[in-house]
Formats: C-alpha cells, structure tokens, sequence
C-alpha cells in the first residue's frame, strides 16, 4: 500500500510523509505512534481492502524493556559533520520518538535508559550552541505531549545552563531529565483528557490537575531522580503569586528548578497550535507573558529567558 500521512514530518518518527507499506511491523510502527488514520493513495499502490484479508496479528512484546534511545539519535548528536540545523531537526525528532516509546511502558528500566538517552541531548545542549539555537527554534509543530515534552526539555536546560554558567554546583543529567520528564504523570490521565480538542471542564481539568504529583511518585517509586530533581515535576505548574498547583506556593517558596521548568512550559504551550487556539510566535508568546503573567513568573528567570532568544 502508498500510503499518506496526514502529519508533518516532525510529528512521527519516518523519514517521509509518503511512502510505500510492504511489512506488517511497518503497520505495527505507524499504530504505535499514535498515528489512527493514512491516505491510501490506490494509483500508487494497491487498496487496503486486497491487503486486509493476508494482514496477521502483529506479535505482541510483553517484554518489560523496550529499546528505548534511537540509535538515529546517537548517531545524529555523534556525527560531527551534520550542518547544526539538520542535527537539531534529527535530535528533536527522535528525542521525541523516544519520549513517546517512554510513555508507552513507562517502568523502571525504561527510564533509566531514557535517562541515558537524556545525557547525550543536555550534553549537545551544553557544548553546541549553534545547533542548540536550531533546536530552541523548532516550534512549528502541532501540540503533542511528546512533542511538548522534548521542547520543555530543551528550554528548560538551555535556561539552566545561563542561570548556572557561574556554579557547577548542580547536576545538570539529573536536572535535565526532570525537565524533559516534567509532564510524565500524564501516563495516568485519561487519553480523552490529554487529547481533547478544546478547552477542559472543571472535573477534566481536576483530573489534570493531578499529574504532577502523579510523575513525582512514578519518579519516586521507581527510585529515578533523586529529590531535588524530582521537584521540577512536583512544581512545574506552581506560580509566583500562589494560583498553582498542586500546592499553590508561592515566591522563592518554590524551588528554582520548579520555577525555571515553569517559563518553559508556559512559553511552549503558548507557541504551539491547539484545535481551540492560535500559535504565537516566539516574540509575541514572550510579550504575553511578560504583559499578562508576569506574577506568574520570577523576574529574574523570566529576563534571563528572554535573552536566550535575542
Ligand atoms: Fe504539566
């Protein structure tokens, strides 16, 4: 079958939006990420009802350990000779493929290996500043968790890193796979929640509400990332002015690491295109924060967030 997808390249884990289908595994991979729909283009190929009949049951992996860090993704942030933009777009998309293969099997051994994956990206982050550049820009993308995931990853560690040029007292793996695994307690919220095409009620948004704490436990209970870390999934969403949550603290009250990872998910959510709103662009997603959340915020970190874009 030639079949279409209907997503942007950088949404799903295959080289082309259009290609040939001979395998079952390859149907297996379209379903696994997430994709529920193709075009069948039948002057290319031959039709889904010819092929429906010989498709057997692709086998099933019960295996607690999946393989969770692309090779593609080792091999992109190793390969010297990759143009900064090109390595940024491979480190992104796979980086994202791994984020969604996490939070298909979400367990111990898995996140030690995202873990691993986790160290070559911040390491990238930290020594490449041109292909960082690249990778702080790629916001033309539709909203996904994954997606978002990676991108909060990203900004929260190039932040990290200017706050902390000065210090080396902080372990920036650790505080780096807090951030890209800000969002983890969403494993445990309903899909239809999570994927909703519009605004949430107030008992959808109850059970939102919920994942931080949710991903501080997993992290807790498969004993990944030890306290400190850990706090940027407990406190991503607590604002400066005490209208957070889970725990509505307020000021220095919050940790620093909760409050960097906070401006970096605020910023993302607002450069995303969502069914119910407009993407903005960078410079007007900072203007928003700064005219109409700025309580939310620290003064300082905010600042210093700016200037990662000048
Ligand atoms: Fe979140």
């Amino acid at each position: 079958m030639y079949v279409n997808l209907p997503h942007t390249w950088r949404a799903h884990p295959f080289l082309r939006n259009s290609f040939t289908i001979t395998t079952d595994k390859q149907i297996s991979k379209v379903i696994n990420f997430g994709i529920t729909e193709v075009n069948i283009d039948v002057q290319k190929g031959i039709a889904a009802a010819d092929i429906l009949k010989e498709i057997v049951e692709p086998e099933k992996d019960f295996s607690e350990k999946a393989d969770i860090v692309p090779d593609q993704l080792k091999e992109a942030i190793a390969d010297k000779k990759m143009p900064p933009e090109t390595k940024a777009q491979a480190v992104h998309l796979h980086s994202v493929n791994m984020m969604s293969k996490l939070f298909d099997k979400p367990n111990k051994k898995n996140i030690e290996q995202f873990k691993e994956g986790i160290v070559g990206v911040v390491d990238l982050i930290l020594a490449d500043n041109a292909t960082n550049h690249y990778l702080m820009n790629i916001t033309t993308h539709d909203y996904n968790t994954y997606v978002h995931s990676v991108n909060v990853g990203v900004l929260g560690v190039s932040l990290a890193k200017t706050i902390f040029a000065k210090s080396d007292h902080h372990d920036m793996h650790a505080l780096g796979a807090g951030f890209f695994l800000h969002d983890l307690g969403k494993v445990y919220i309903d899909e239809a929640i999570i994927n909703k095409p519009g605004k949430l009620t107030e008992e959808e948004m109850i059970q939102m509400r919920k994942h931080p704490s949710m991903g501080f436990k997993l992290l807790n209970e498969t004993k990944q990332i030890n306290e400190e870390n850990r706090l940027v999934v407990l406190q991503h969403h607590e604002r400066a002015n005490g209208t957070g949550y889970p725990q509505k603290m307020r000021g220095n009250d919050i940790h620093i690491y909760g409050r960097i990872c906070s401006v970096a998910d605020v910023f993302d959510a607002l450069v995303s295109k969502r069914p119910y709103k407009k993407k903005h662009e960078p410079f007007e997603a900072l203007k928003v924060m700064k005219n109409e959340m700025m309580d939310h915020f620290h003064k300082d970190i905010f600042d210093k967030f700016v200037l990662l874009f000048k």
